[in-house]
C-alpha cells in the first residue's frame, strides 16, 4: 500500500507552488524528485565522508571507498545480478550505452554487421551506433511497431540476420509508455545467439527489473529517473562480455600496472571505471534505491497502474485528444495531442497553471517522423502524484482547449 501523504511530505519540492500555484509535477520520465534522505545523504557524504575511493591508506579514503562499493553491491541486489563485477557505474543510461557500442562493436564488429533496434527508441539507443556506423561501417537495423506503438516481433524477428551482432532495445518507451516483452525479446535473440541490450532508463523505477530472470547481456540506467542524484547511472554486463570487451577510457583506475611500453588493465568493474568515480553519487543512488525497495516497486507499480488508468479515463473524456501510444501493456507514461494544438503551446498553457509536463519530441525524433506528428505533449506520472493532480490537469486541458 503507498501511505501518499507520508511519502508527499517526504519530497519536499512537491510542496512548493509555480506562478502562486501547487506544483503539479507531470514532467518524471525526464527526471524524478528527490526525497529528503537522498539530499541527505549527498551532504552526509561531504561533510564525514569526503576522500578519494580506491586510493588512500587512510580512514576517510576506507571509509569513502566501502560506501562506494557497498553502493555497487545494492545495485547487484535490486536488479539481482550474479555478482558487484557486472556494475559499472558510469555518467547515466547515455553513458552506459556508449560505453557498450563503442567497447562492444570493437570487440564485436566488422564492416556490414548490424545491430538491431527498435523504432521507438531514444536517441540515446539510435545516436551511439550510429557512431560505430561512421567509425566502423556497421549497419542499423531497425524493428518497426504497429499503430497502438507496439513492437512486431516477428518482424523483429526477420531482421535478425546472420551479420546481427547486437539487439539494443527499450525496456519502456519514454514516449509512448509501450512495455516491451523483454524476456521474448531475449528469447528471439539469443535463440539467433545475439546478445542483448536493454535500455531500463524508463523502467526501473516502474517495475520488477531482475536481469538474470530476463537474461539480458547489457542492462543500462540512471539514477536520476529512480529518485536518486543525476550524473550517475548504471552499466550491467554479463561478466563473460565484460571480460572481453576493451575499456571505454582510460586512466587512473582502470589500469593494473603502467609503463610507457606496455599498460595492463584492471580487472571488473574498476577496468571500466577510469579517473574518479562519483562516489557521492552511488552513494545517494543507493539510498534512493533503498528508498524504493522499503516502499517496494510491486506497490509502487500497483499504485502508478491505477493512476495511469485513471488518467486516461478522465482524459479521454477531453474534446478532441489524440493519445500517442495505446499499447495492451503500457507504463505510467501518457502522451497525446489535442485537436491542432501544438503541443508547444499546450504545454506554456499547462505550465502557466502550475502544471509540469514534457512538450516536443522527447528525444524520439524517429519516432514522431513515424507517427507523422512534430511532438506531443507527454505526463508522466510517479508513486508520489495523486488522482487531485490527474484532476489539476484534466480541468487546466479542458479550460485551454476552451480558449482555442
Ligand atoms: N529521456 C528523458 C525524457 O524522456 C529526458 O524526457
Amino acid at each position: 500500500m503507498i501511505d501518499i501523504t507520508k511519502i508527499r511530505s517526504e519530497f519536499p519540492i512537491l510542496s512548493r507552488e509555480v506562478y502562486g500555484k501547487p506544483l503539479v509535477y507531470l514532467d518524471n520520465a525526464a527526471t524524478t524528485q528527490k526525497p529528503r534522505c537522498v539530499v541527505e545523504k549527498i551532504q552526509e557524504m561531504y561533510y564525514s565522508l569526503n576522500a578519494n575511493v580506491h586510493r588512500g591508506v587512510h580512514f576517510l579514503s576506507q571509509e569513502a571507498t566501502e560506501a562506494h562499493e557497498n553502493a555497487r553491491k545494492t545495485v547487484q541486489q535490486f536488479i539481482n545480478a550474479a555478482s558487484p563485477n557486472e556494475i559499472v557505474f558510469t555518467r547515466g543510461t547515455t553513458e552506459s550505452i556508449n560505453l557498450v557500442a563503442s567497447s562492444f562493436c570493437r570487440q564485436f564488429c566488422r564492416e556490414g554487421d548490424e545491430i538491431l533496434i527498435s523504432s521507438m527508441e531514444h536517441h540515446s539507443n539510435i545516436v551511439p551506433w550510429q557512431m560505430q556506423e561512421d567509425i566502423l561501417g556497421v549497419k542499423l537495423q531497425v524493428a518497426p511497431i504497429n499503430v497502438n506503438g507496439e513492437l512486431l516481433l516477428d518482424e523483429f524477428e526477420k531482421k535478425i540476420t546472420e551479420r546481427t551482432r547486437l539487439v539494443a532495445v527499450t525496456h519502456i518507451s519514454n514516449v509512448l509508455g509501450t512495455i516491451n516483452p523483454v524476456e521474448e525479446i531475449v528469447r528471439i535473440a539469443h535463440k539467433h545467439n545475439v546478445p542483448v541490450l536493454i535500455d531500463a532508463a524508463q523502467s526501473v523505477q516502474h517495475a520488477v527489473v531482475d536481469v538474470q530472470q530476463m537474461d539480458c547481456d547489457f542492462l543500462v540506467f540512471s539514477s536520476h529517473k529512480i529518485y536518486g542524484p543525476t550524473g550517475v547511472g548504471v552499466l550491467y554486463g554479463k561478466e563473460k562480455w565484460l571480460n572481453v570487451i576493451p575499456p571505454y577510457q582510460g586512466g587512473g583506475e582502470m589500469i593494473s600496472s603502467v609503463s610507457f611500453e606496455k599498460t595492463t588493465y584492471n580487472g571488473l568493474p574498476f577496468k571500466f571505471e577510469a579517473g574518479t568515480p562519483d562516489f557521492v553519487g552511488s552513494s545517494a543512488l543507493a539510498t534512493a534505491l533503498d528508498y524504493v525497495s522499503a516502499i517496494g516497486i510491486e506497490n509502487i507499480a500497483n499504485y502508478e497502474h491505477e493512476l495511469l488508468q485513471y488518467a486516461t479515463e478522465k482524459l479521454e473524456a477531453i474534446d478532441g485528444i489524440r493519445f500517442i501510444g495505446t499499447a495492451k501493456n503500457k507504463s505510467s507514461v501518457i502522451s497525446f495531442l489535442i485537436k491542432d494544438i501544438h503541443p508547444y503551446d499546450l504545454g506554456t498553457l499547462l505550465d502557466k497553471m502550475g502544471i509540469a509536463v514534457r512538450t516536443g519530441h522527447h528525444c524520439a525524433e524517429p519516432l514522431m517522423q513515424e507517427f507523422r506528428i512534430p511532438g506531443t505533449v507527454r505526463a508522466s506520472i510517479a508513486f508520489y502524484n495523486t488522482k487531485e493532480e490527474i484532476d489539476l490537469l484534466v480541468t487546466a486541458l479542458q479550460r485551454i482547449v476552451k480558449m482555442f
